[in-house]
Order: C-alpha cells, then structure tokens, then sequence
C-alpha cells in the first residue's frame, strides 16, 4: 500500500492537460492505478485523476457506491460502505443530454470547500479497461457528476472553475491561508 501525495489548489500541476495512455500497461502505470486506489481510501474520496498525484496520464478512478457524507464522517477509520473501484482509462465522454442538474461537489484537491455545480444530468461514454478492452456505457446522477468532475481533472479544469471569480478568489485566499498554518 502506498499512500501518494494529493496536489492542492492552486498547484500549477493541476493544470496540466493528461497524455493518452498506451497498452498493454507498464508496471510504473499499473503500480499508478494501485497507488491512486489505496490513496483515494484514505483521503478518503470517491474520485481521483492521476493528475491530482502529479502524473499527467488520461486515467481516473471513482467508487460511488462511497455516499459522500458517509465519506466525510470516515476519515481516519475504516470505510463502511463495500468497494466498487472503477478504473476509467482515456475516457471521452460521446455524448451530454442538454438538461443540466446541480449538485454539491468537493475535491481532494479543494479540501474544504464544497459547492454547488451545473452538470449536465445524463452522459455516454467511452473509456478503456486496464486490459485496453473499449467499453461504451451511459450514466446519470451520481456517477454522471462524478466522472465529469474526475475527467475535468485530465484537462486541467477544477470544479472551482466553474463558480463566480468572486467565489474564486475567497477559496484561493483560505487555502492560501491553509497552506501557511501547515507549513507553520
Ligand atoms: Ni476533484
């Protein structure tokens, strides 16, 4: 089990757009996907792009079957709710229905900070398993959220992006101030 080091807003890594991935997977990116499963549980989350470890590589994991607020009252003790670790690699999302829904998001790489987000509320896509097998399937709610906001991450986009400049910059100043206190 390795636990690997959750970039923090604003880190300029963050914004750095994910390469493809090639197959069949090297041991480095293998190891990766492991790394990014055991360091996602612990945080804990329910989403986690390679991009926010440092590695601009187009692979992101999720396991919402983990209900947020259940994952908020979890740090530090072990998680309740059974593992669904889903490994998405090169996602492409094919198609977005026009209706969007709002939902509160957070991030690993905001912590503390949670927010409302327009999404649109039901998505196709298309991804690769980690034996390179295409796989095309659709989502809504929950999971429709949560991959837009993981592969948002593989372009360099953060949900905080999509808030007012004036909410922005109130976040950029706590963590900033956050950071200070940690370093202290
Ligand atoms: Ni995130």
């Amino acid at each position: 089990m390795a636990i690997r080091e959750i970039l923090i807003y604003p880190d300029d890594k963050l914004r750095e757009v994910a390469k493809r991935v090639t197959f069949p997977l090297t041991d480095e990116v293998n190891t990766l996907i492991q790394d990014m499963a055991d360091t996602m549980y612990d945080a804990p989350g329910v989403g986690l792009a390679a991009t926010q470890v440092g590695v601009p590589l187009r692979i992101a994991i999720t396991d919402t079957d983990w209900r947020s607020d259940e994952v908020r009252h979890e740090k530090g003790g072990e998680p309740v709710a059974a593992r669904n670790l889903k490994v998405w690699i090169n996602p492409e999302f094919t198609w977005k229905v026009d209706t969007l829904v709002s939902w509160e998001e957070g991030c690993l790489s905001v912590p503390e900070v949670y927010e409302d987000v327009e999404r649109p509320a039901a998505v196709r896509l298309r991804w690769q398993d980690t034996e390179g097998e295409t796989h095309e399937a659709d989502f809504e709610g929950f999971q429709a959220v949560a991959l837009q906001h993981e592969f948002d991450h593989l372009d360099g986009i953060l949900f905080i992006d999509k808030l007012s400049r004036l909410k922005q910059n109130m976040i950029k100043k706590k963590l900033k101030k956050r950071k200070k206190i940690e370093n202290s």
